[in-house]
């Protein structure tokens, strides 16, 4: 078991690694770092810590699919955004969209690798224009939702965006772990979208990349 003091200097660790000079390179180290911690911190900072391998796979795909800016939907503390911008450098951007805000700046949370947005905000009736606001003004070409867990909000979420990427990271349906969406069984709500490409992640988990059809 770790110390609760060993807990926080491992979280210092990580974070100081993504405030260094040139943090971005400090990405798989930060990975490694992440393996070594107890599973309840881990999944304070992320619910699925993916391999190097598993970044780089997404990265290639996303890069292929012309995905370059995306908006995380119950990003959390936006670690895997991080990970995924940093793997990406220049070429891709991912933002953060959570809900209260008084949780995520209290001191019990942890705190946030990429700056918040919030459904809360004044201006957050659900929007193509608020998607963009999340994300400096630029309408985000995917939505991105892992381990997310709140089936009406994920259908009020879709069917604001009028971008065409959908991507859904979640855990393999035999699992045994809910989500809502699942990556393979999404139950999407209507016919106009489909499955583009499929990673697999570690610990069998998988990353779902869904295309709605009817947009060019
Ligand atoms: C299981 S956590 C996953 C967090 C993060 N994506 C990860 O993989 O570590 C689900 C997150 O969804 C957020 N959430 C739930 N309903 C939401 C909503 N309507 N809008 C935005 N975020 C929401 C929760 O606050 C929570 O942080």
């Amino acid at each position: 078991m770790w110390s609760e003091q060993t807990e926080l200097e491992v979280l210092q660790e990580i974070y100081d690694l993504t405030r260094a000079a040139g943090a971005k390179q400090n990405w798989r180290k930060l990975l490694t770092l992440g393996y070594r911690l107890e599973r309840d911190l881990k999944r304070k900072l992320l619910w699925i810590w993916p391999t190097a391998l598993d970044l780089k796979r997404l990265n290639g795909v996303l890069r292929q699919l012309d995905i370059h800016h995306v908006l995380s939907i119950g990003c959390g503390s936006g670690l895997l955004e991080w990970l995924l911008g940093a793997v990406a450098d220049q070429e891709l951007r991912v933002y953060g969209l959570e809900r209260d805000p008084n949780w995520w700046c209290s001191k019990y949370a942890v705190r946030s690798f990429i700056p918040l947005n919030y459904i809360e905000q004044a201006d957050s009736k659900l929007s193509p224009s608020f998607f963009s606001r999340c994300c400096s003004g630029v309408a985000p070409c995917a939505l991105l939702f892992c381990y997310f867990n709140n089936r009406s909000a994920f259908l009020e979420y879709l069917s604001a965006f009028e971008g065409k990427w959908l991507i859904i990271i979640g855990p393999q349906p035999a699992l045994g772990i809910h989500t809502d969406p699942n990556p393979l069984q999404p139950q999407l709500p209507d016919k106009q979208w489909a499955l583009r490409d499929l990673c697999e992640w570690t610990e069998q988990n998988v990353v779902a990349i869904y295309e709605k059809l009817d947009i060019i």
